[in-house]
């Protein structure tokens, strides 16, 4: 049976857009939302352009108050009846009570070679370790921030003369790569990882 995939986003939304357009033809999904933390991201235009349904559940009247928040983005999440959430690009920590109610159906893509560089900025990091490769990490999300078990990596070679922007966009393009082979794999029952080397 296709399953249904719905998307959190918090801005421009270039992953989402790569999942979405993954989902036709003898795909095992097909998108059934796109949601966003910020009114204004400008994937939720895209998405929409596109056919697929939006929603939008501003985080800033919550001021901090990440279970009513997240209580106010399941309204529209549980009403598309999604089987698989996606997380792609969306900047908002999610509380331990949202993570266990989707476990198991709720993916991440994250750019660094996980377990390495949690958190923010894991281009400069990588840098400024001097490490050989970056790339990016698809993973199930779990309660702890950027953890769970791996579905996909994709690598690639640093360069001498890299910077965080440079890095940043070329791992951006191996994210979609990796994500949509992840989740096409996903959606088909299979959690072997998929791993990309340097395109
Ligand atoms: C990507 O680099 C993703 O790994 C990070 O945020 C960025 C999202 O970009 N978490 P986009 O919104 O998918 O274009």
């Amino acid at each position: 049976m296709t399953k249904r995939v719905a998307i959190l986003i918090s801005g421009g939304g270039s992953n989402m857009l790569a999942l979405l357009d993954s989902m036709t033809g003898d795909h095992p999904a097909r998108p059934c939302l796109v949601a966003s933390n910020d009114p204004a991201a400008a994937g939720l235009a895209r998405a929409a352009e596109r056919g697929v349904p939006t929603a939008a559940v501003d985080h800033r009247p919550f001021k901090g108050d990440r279970q009513a928040f997240e209580a106010a983005l399941m309204e529209p999440l549980l009403a598309a009846k999604p089987d698989i959430l996606c997380l792609a690009g969306f900047m908002r920590v999610l509380t331990e009570g949202f993570v266990s109610q989707w476990q198991g159906r709720m993916l991440n893509i994250h750019p660094s070679l996980l377990p390495k560089y949690k958190g923010l900025n894991t281009h400069a990091r990588a840098l400024e370790a001097g490490d050989a490769q970056h790339g990016c990490t698809v993973h199930e999300v779990t309660a702890a921030l950027d953890d769970g078990p791996i579905l996909g990596q994709a690598r690639l070679d640093i360069q001498n003369d890299d910077t965080p922007e440079t890095l940043a966009a070329r791992v951006l393009k191996l994210e979609h790569q990796l994500y949509p082979a992840v989740l096409r794999r996903f959606a088909a029952g299979d959690r072997s990882p998929v791993f990309l080397p340097e395109p």
